[in-house]
């Protein structure tokens, strides 16, 4: 095999605190993917991507970036003294910059295409732990949820000390919209603005970190008024936290007023994308039809 991919990831409550040792959930959107595929040039090592325009041979690639400093840890790994003749084409239906977690599904979509076509046999133990090193040069402080989620592309209850659990929900009786609010922001600055104010906002993020836990029972059960009453708690918060922005807000609204039990910003924040949680298939195709009129894409993956 030649050719691996990764999925996306949404965080449905916790992030942000989930990098002070809280605890969050986040689950895989297995339609959403990025591909990595190794085919052989007879030529030197590059690297094309059909997103971003790059197609550069391995010696050009940026010192430090994390695709650089990726293919290295592989090179090291193989034992290789140079990287083969090959080219490691990459595709992506993940918007980047945009909270679902494109760098981590990039990375670990190369370890698993490298890991086959190579005979690495990485265990997946090991491409979370590669895949982890490459997230802190994309953002600084990562809590590994992102890695980790994509990795076990299984809904998971994460905790940095804690270790991760599969969340016991059935997430197909949920009517979840994923939207992107077009509005592009960096995880690392965001990450790093809430650091600079960690006294001040402890006291939220540690209430994020209990309405986490009081979400899972909600979602284990099924209840969508709840979980959605949920989401709009932990928005409140992250509101707090100066990690939502005046447009997503507004965005958020356009929701409010269709009457959806909840909806909050997704990652990072700041713009990115946005979870609306719909009471039925009927609601959430009305709200998918809202945001599409304002020219907005909207990830809806439910087949009830
Ligand atoms: C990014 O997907 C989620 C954050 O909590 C950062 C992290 O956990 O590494 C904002």
């Amino acid at each position: 095999m030649n050719k691996a991919s990764a999925c996306a990831k949404t965080i449905l409550f916790g992030e942000h605190a989930v990098v002070y040792g809280e605890s969050a959930i986040a689950i895989p959107l297995s339609n959403l993917r990025t591909t990595a595929e190794i085919i052989p040039n007879g030529e030197e090592f590059r690297v094309v991507s059909e997103n971003t325009g790059m197609d550069l041979p391995y010696r050009e690639l940026e010192p430090g970036s994390g695709i650089r400093e990726l293919l290295t840890k592989l090179k090291d790994i193989a034992a290789f003294n140079e990287l083969p003749s090959d080219t490691l084409h990459i595709r992506s239906k993940i918007p980047i910059a945009s909270g679902l977690g494109s760098g981590a599904a990039l990375s670990i979509a190369i370890i698993r295409a490298f890991s086959s076509y190579y005979n690495l046999q990485l265990t997946n133990e090991k491409i979370n732990e590669i895949a982890f090193e490459i997230e802190k040069i994309y953002h600084g402080s990562p809590s590994g949820i992102d890695n980790t989620t994509l990795t076990y592309e299984q809904p998971l209850i994460f905790s940095k000390t804690k270790g991760s659990t599969i969340l016991p929900a059935d997430m197909s009786k949920f009517h979840l919209l994923v939207i992107d609010s077009g509005i592009r922001s960096k995880t690392i600055d965001v990450v790093s603005d809430v650091r600079k104010n960690y006294d001040k906002y402890k006291t939220y993020i540690h209430e994020i970190g209990e309405l986490t836990v009081s979400a899972i029972p909600a979602l284990e059960s099924g209840d969508s008024s709840l979980v959605g009453f949920l989401m709009n708690e932990n928005q409140r918060l992250l509101q707090k936290i100066n990690v939502s922005c005046v447009e997503l807000d507004e965005l958020l609204r356009a929701a409010q007023n269709a009457g959806v039990p909840g909806c909050k910003l997704t990652g990072a924040g700041r713009g990115g994308n946005f979870l609306v949680l719909a009471e039925d298939k009927t609601q959430a195709l009305r709200v998918k039809k809202i945001y599409n009129e304002l020219g907005l894409r909207v990830y809806y993956d439910h087949s009830a």
